[in-house]
């Protein structure tokens, strides 16, 4: 009989991410990025970071007592900041207790999924969606139940997550605005699905958990307004992350907050739960340098107007080219369809020019294509002629 050398939880993870990694290895890493690459693959910065965050990281590490660096799980004043933010901006009484300050969104999703998930647990997640939910529910010892989204439209589905609830559903994942699509659910559709779960969860006589994952809250256009499912559901968690915002995401910061109209006790049990779950995950608290920034970070903000700017230029330059692209309510993708079935062998056209995107069909879109506009003005511009000449290409 084989030996499993690691684990089969792994495994499955590693399968989920196959194509992505295949093309990772074979495109990207053997072609390699030209020195004028237009890098809209990952969503990394490509200019300097914001002057603020660095400042505040210098402050920050410097040691204004013997216990600067102490082992610290939350720093009360990052939680504070935090609370206070919540506060002021949802106007609901969030309170510093409820506030987890974790390892970026990854961190405060693994938190949330290992506090609540038992062994076999389902974990309802939207497809297409973020890479990893499938991941850190089986990390959490839960299975993933991806939900389509309503083709086009890319709303909530409800019928299908109604159908797909069953008694071992114990989470159910929203991410808004939505990573990749840019749909920012409306209010209506977050009170019918809360309806939905407050009803699933009395008929199976256990809590099903939303899990609101909101790391592009505050990157929004056109005056559209993010809508937080907390608004609607008592029980749900809101993870939230620095990395987009500051787009600085290899600096780990973020936070799990509980929203405050859950139950008391409910909220009691969990802020230990999920404290405990980051301490058995490895301590993965954000780090104290981080933490104590925090206050500061949170007046700081990429220029959203100017990407706004940015998006309307590459969406207007890629419709003049013939593309059939929508434009996002937020985030920062654009998911245009590919002009040939094979999106991967399109991607790699574009490739040939020193353009790259992420092909649909490693990402749950097959027959798309993601663009990250957290590429410069400058790459957008270098981009378009040969978005424009591969289209002329593709139609021979
Ligand atoms: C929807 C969504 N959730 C969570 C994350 C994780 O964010 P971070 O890397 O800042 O932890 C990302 C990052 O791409 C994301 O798009």
């Amino acid at each position: 009989m084989a030996i499993a050398t690691v684990s089969s939880r792994m495994l499955a993870t590693a399968e989920e991410r196959r194509t992505l990694r295949q093309f990772v290895q074979r495109v990207v890493s053997e072609r390699g990025f030209g020195p004028d690459a237009c890098d809209f693959t990952f969503g990394n910065p490509q200019e300097p970071p914001l002057r603020g965050l660095v400042e505040a990281l210098i402050r920050h590490a410097e040691p204004r007592g013997v216990h600067w660096f102490a082992y610290i799980t939350h720093n009360p004043v990052a939680r504070e900041a935090v609370a206070r933010s919540l506060r002021q901006a949802r106007g609901r009484p969030y309170q510093a207790a409820d506030i987890a300050i974790t390892a970026g969104g990854f961190g405060a999703l693994a938190a949330a999924l290992l506090a609540v998930l038992e062994p076999g647990d389902e974990v309802l997640y939207p497809r297409p969606g973020w890479f990893l939910y499938g991941g850190l529910t089986r990390a959490a010892g839960g299975t993933p139940v991806p939900v389509d989204l309503v083709p086009g439209s890319f709303d909530l589905d409800l019928g299908a997550i109604a159908a797909a609830i069953g008694p071992r559903t114990r989470v159910v994942v929203v991410n808004t605005p939505h990573n990749p699509t840019g749909r920012i659910f409306p209010r209506a559709q977050l009170d019918a699905l809360a309806g939905l779960l407050a009803e699933a969860s009395e008929r199976h006589g256990k809590v099903i958990y939303l899990l609101a994952d909101e790391p592009y809250a505050r990157i929004v256009f056109d005056g559209h307004v993010h809508i937080s499912p907390a608004e609607s559901y008592p029980h749900t968690l809101v993870a939230y992350s620095y990395g987009k915002v500051l787009l600085a995401p290899g600096e780990r910061l973020g936070w799990l907050a509980l929203c405050p109209d859950m139950p008391e006790a409910d909220r009691v049990a969990l802020r230990d739960a999920v404290e405990l779950a980051q301490m058995s995950h490895g301590w993965a608290f954000a780090g104290q340098t981080l933490q104590r920034a925090l206050p500061e970070l949170e007046g700081l903000c990429i220029d959203v107007t100017a990407l706004q700017r940015r998006r309307d230029r590459m969406v207007e330059g890629l419709r003049a080219a013939g593309y059939e692209v929508a434009v996002p309510e937020g985030t920062f993708y654009l998911v245009p369809h590919a002009p040939e079935a094979d999106d991967v062998a399109f991607a790699a056209r574009l490739a040939a020019g020193d353009v790259w995107v992420l092909p649909g069909s490693v990402a749950e879109m097959p027959g798309r294509f993601r663009i990250s506009l957290t590429a410069t003005d400058a790459m957008v511009e270098r981009a378009l002629p040969v978005f424009a000449r591969v289209m002329r290409a593709v139609r021979g």
